[in-house]
């Protein structure tokens, strides 16, 4: 079953923003909404939103109905804000509030891959693009994943921030042996 998101902070966040009305606010992570309706319900302000789940952008749109042209959802990562802003002719704005993660309708979804409850396809998507499914092999092959064993050796030339020398470090650590590197 989907829950609705319960964002936290949500009074601290309102609080801090000192909200006024006539002025622009961000909200970089609609998820189901939560932190947008209480900036649209604190001032007469106007609120932008984006999140890259086009599923959140859908259920919003009742949302968006409610306060009419003051709140305007569009689908899209944050890190694109600026040039995602450009068509709309904003270029200032006086808050932007970030509820990073995932939301709990994304968790509740065990198709989405999110679930720590549900098992689900290894999917993961918040947005188009490949499933973590498609990720896994190109992850172990490339240099994140570094196989190569270790020999836990420190080079007999190597200074430390404190001027400890290697062989004092080999005394008070006995499991790291001092070698000197190839
Ligand atoms: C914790 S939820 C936000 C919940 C929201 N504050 C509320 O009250 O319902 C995080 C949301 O951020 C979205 N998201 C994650 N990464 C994103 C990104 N790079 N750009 C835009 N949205 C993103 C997710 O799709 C998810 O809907």
């Amino acid at each position: 079953m989907t829950t609705p998101h319960v964002p936290v902070l949500l009074a601290e966040v309102v609080a801090t923003l000192k909200l006024r009305d006539g002025a622009v606010y961000l909200d970089g992570t609609f998820g189901a909404g939560g932190y947008s309706r209480a900036l649209l319900d604190a001032a007469s302000c106007r609120v932008i939103a984006f999140d890259r789940d086009p599923a959140a952008i859908k259920t919003g749109g009742d949302l968006s109905a409610r306060y009419r042209d003051r709140l305007t959802l569009i689908e899209g990562r944050f890190s694109e804000m600026e040039s995602l802003l450009k068509p709309l002719g904003v270029d200032a704005v006086s808050g932007i509030v970030f509820d990073l993660g995932v939301s709990s309708m994304q968790l509740d979804d065990a198709a989405r891959g999110f679930s720590f409850r549900a098992d689900g396809p290894l999917d993961m998507r918040m947005s188009s693009g490949p499933s973590a499914r498609n990720e896994k092999p190109r992850a172990a092959s490339s240099s994140c994943i570094d196989e190569t064993p270790r020999s836990n050796t420190i080079p007999e030339t190597a200074s430390t921030p404190s001027g400890l020398s290697s062989d004092s470090i080999s005394e008070n650590r006995p499991s790291i042996s001092v070698s000197r590197s190839r």
